[in-house]
């Protein structure tokens, strides 16, 4: 029997097909490693901007590294005009996910190192792209709304520069400490759908920019990046506590998904649920309204419950549950949190763009040509004779 017949139809679910040094995922006793270092010390001590340094770099920055390298993203944080120009020929109804794929592709063109394919030059487009996505989700939020872009913030750091340029006033300083940590949270997460897209656009020597325009249609999926939206939109519908119990009940029993639980690696808590439960207690505390985070909780704890007498095992949230609460409490618009997934993602994106071009964790065949066993109609070796338009019948 061929090998492939021992592992189609399973959606890749365990199958290895690289070696990654980017990060790893224990999802059975819950932890997720960035090259080595743990994510709770990460959210606990380190910013984005150090992490992304980490995730391209394979260490973290000395003091002085860090400093030049916030520097250059501060310095890469405008876009070209022309980007501006096409967002306000869209029409507002734009999903912001489609205008972002669209903007990366724009941004492509005015890369003065579009084609080079040095290690080097590949970190420079990773940092532009770092620097500039999310001038583009702020931007296109404003333009859809009527307003002009907010232009970057020099003296602020990356995660207070998107709330800024967002809402157009300088954040305080919980929200950006707690929306630094979001994107710490996002920033990894091995070879999840998105990141196989990207690596495997990369695989066929595509540009790096083109290798992301794919990460990012995957992440839009509702079963990976667009979860986090589709958990606000359940938030929304049931909106109070004791219409909870029920909503869950029937959702399951209809077979219906409960949307930011359950993982496909995961099989107890996913660790950065359990730090954004955290983040999102103290934000209600802080804004002063429990409704949303409690709202959370109560979902998480009937949908256990239910999961549990229905299907005779465990459910825990991942990453979405606790983060559609926490962006719908920093005044974040729904549709914008998948957006927000790909400002931070976008670092482990290029590290593992980087790490697929380069064969930096093992040699491999350059390009993925996975095989297919194929059921369609079949005449016979010589395959069936081909049929005149005019003679066709539907
Ligand atoms: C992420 C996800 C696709 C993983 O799916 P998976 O790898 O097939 O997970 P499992 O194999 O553990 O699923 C086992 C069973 O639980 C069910 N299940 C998993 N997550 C569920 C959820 N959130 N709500 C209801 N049922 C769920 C599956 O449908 C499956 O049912 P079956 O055995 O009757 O076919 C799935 O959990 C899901 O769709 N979650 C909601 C979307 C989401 O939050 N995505 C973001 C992921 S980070």
């Amino acid at each position: 029997m061929e090998e492939t017949q021992e592992t189609k139809n399973i959606g890749l679910r365990g199958i290895k097909v690289a070696d990654t040094r980017i990060s790893d995922v224990d999802g059975e006793k819950g932890n997720l490693i960035y090259r080595g270092l743990n994510i709770c010390d990460l959210v606990s001590y380190s910013t984005f901007e150090e992490v992304s340094f980490l995730l391209l770099n394979n260490r973290l920055p000395t003091a002085g590294e860090l400093k030049d390298f916030q520097s250059e993203l501060v310095s890469e944080r405008k876009v070209p005009e022309t980007v501006y120009g096409f967002m306000k020929m869209m029409p507002n109804t734009a999903h912001p996910m489609d205008v972002l794929e669209a903007a990366v592709s724009i941004l492509a063109v005015y890369d003065p190192q579009l084609h080079g394919e040095s290690r080097e030059a590949n970190l420079k487009k990773a940092t532009r792209l770092i620097a500039k996505l999310p001038n583009i989700v702020a931007a296109w939020d404003r333009i859809r709304k009527g307003k002009e872009p907010v232009g970057p913030h020099s003296e602020l750091t990356h995660a207070g520069n998107f709330l800024y340029m967002l809402s157009g006033s300088p954040p305080d300083p919980e929200t950006t400490k707690d929306f630094d940590m979001c994107l710490i949270l996002h920033a990894e997460h091995s070879f999840n759908a998105s990141t196989f897209a990207g690596r495997e656009v990369a695989s066929t020597h595509a540009h790096l920019y083109a290798s992301i325009v794919a990460a990012l249609g995957a992440l839009s999926g509702e079963l990976h990046g667009g979860a986090n939206s589709e958990v606000m939109k359940m938030l929304l519908e049931i909106r109070e506590v004791d219409r909870v119990k029920s909503w869950v009940f029937e959702k399951l029993r209809k077979g219906g998904k409960i949307m930011g639980m359950g993982h496909a690696v995961y099989h107890t808590e996913d660790p950065r649920a359990t730090i954004l439960r955290r983040i999102g207690d103290g934000l209600a505390d802080w804004t002063g309204d429990r409704r949303w985070f409690e709202l959370t909780k109560a979902i998480e704890v009937a949908t256990k419950e239910e999961f549990k007498k229905l299907k005779g095992k465990e459910i825990y949230p991942n990453v979405d549950f606790y983060s559609a609460s926490v962006y719908h409490m920093m005044g974040i618009p729904t549709d914008l949190f998948t957006p927000i997934f790909a400002i931070s993602r976008i670092s482990g994106w290029a590290a593992h763009i980087i790490e697929e071009k380069f064969a930096e964790a093992q040699p491999k065949p350059e390009l993925y040509r996975p095989d297919a066993d194929y059921v369609g109609t079949y005449c016979g070796p010589e395959a069936c004779p081909y049929i005149p338009i005019e003679k066709r019948s539907p």
